[in-house]
């Protein structure tokens, strides 16, 4: 082969690949030309049959060809799969798939809501370990030695030291030995108790702690405000709401508080077992002997505590009639509550 026919070889081959329109037409050419038995390797073997002096001119035009023909190859191919992606032909105006969208839990739901309302007042969204410290959990909580909330039948005991925390209120300790006062803080989180589960106990539950410690006075006033705040946001503006007086190791005074039915809007039916009422938190002054155990000054600071449970507001809120439906996650029961 002279030199001018070898020019026109790759002039042709080019061509080829210009010309091609399918996948299947460039891989002919890539065969015909660079495969074992192609054109071009066969070329490379006849070399040595050309005369020395041709040789460079042949071998920088063998050389120009390979690589334009490559560079042409890759872009045509890369060209024509383009046009073969899936959106190619693909009907844009008819209608998608629909996938179901996923709601928030109610647990969760109260939880977001409860920090937002929180938030407004000036409470930030502390957070304490499901394992505690008998300490935290009960001592400094001002819990009798020997108290029945204690026992192995009551409470989940690792060791003689560990337990799994029966109620947020060791975070109100560790928010305390963390920080000096002023603290306005509100802790969600699970609890854990050794209940029988039945339409309105869980052995694993939720509560919301608030704990507000100051170095200027602050008053059951405040305590019953900030409450009765919290539930007319939560609910709605017809809620009502009574405090009654209770005992509580870690709070004095101490109350208890309720929220009006939601089924019978207080008039009394079997989910309020007719006193037209439902617990939801326990509050109080916090106790100087709590003061006492996290080092701040009795005489110096004023606050209040209170821990909600969450189940219980989600109950009220969504009208749901069992706790067990919260935890059962049952689709056609939370799809509901979107
Ligand atoms: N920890 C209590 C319980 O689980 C609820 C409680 C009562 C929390 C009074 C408080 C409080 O912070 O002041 O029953």
């Amino acid at each position: 082969m002279t030199l001018q026919e070898l020019q026109q070889e790759h002039t042709a081959s080019i061509a080829a690949l210009e010309a091609a329109q399918s996948l299947e037409a460039l891989d002919a050419l890539r065969v015909k030309y660079l495969g074992r038995n192609g054109l071009l390797p066969g070329l490379v073997k006849q070399m040595k049959d050309v005369p020395a002096a041709d040789r460079p001119a042949f071998g920088k035009e063998l050389g120009a060809w390979r690589g334009e023909f490559e560079a042409q190859l890759n872009a045509k191919t890369a060209a024509l799969q383009a046009n073969e992606t899936p959106t190619a032909g693909f009907d844009v105006s008819l209608p998608g798939r629909w996938h179901a969208e996923g709601v928030i839990h109610p647990v969760s739901r109260v939880i977001e809501e409860t920090a937002e309302i929180f938030h407004r007042l000036g409470f930030t969204v502390a957070d304490g370990p499901d394992i505690e410290t008998k300490f935290n959990n009960f001592t400094a909580l001002n819990t009798a030695p020997h108290h029945p909330s204690m026992d192995p039948s009551d409470t989940f005991w690792f060791d003689v030291e560990t337990v799994l925390r029966t109620q947020t209120s060791p975070v109100q300790i560790r928010t305390m030995l963390d920080n000096p006062p002023p603290v306005r803080i509100i802790n969600p989180g699970r609890c854990y108790r050794r209940d029988t589960t039945d339409a309105t106990h869980s052995a694993n539950f939720h509560q919301i702690e608030g704990l507000y410690v100051d170095v200027k006075p602050v008053s059951l006033a405040d305590l019953k405000s900030t409450l009765a705040y919290f539930a007319r946001e939560m609910m709605g503006p017809d809620i009502g709401v009574r405090f009654r007086p209770h005992f509580f190791p870690f709070t004095e005074p101490s109350v208890e508080v309720d929220f009006t039915c939601h089924v019978c809007k207080g008039k009394g039916c079997r989910v309020c077992k007719n006193s037209g009422w439902i617990e939801i938190a326990g509050a109080g002054m916090v106790d100087p002997r709590v003061y006492k155990h996290v080092g701040y000054d009795p005489d110096a600071v004023y606050g209040y505590a209170f821990g909600m449970g969450v189940e219980r507001i989600a109950m009220i809120k969504y009208g749901i009639p069992d706790i067990r439906f919260l935890y059962e996650n049952d689709i056609r029961f939370l799809s509901q509550l979107g």
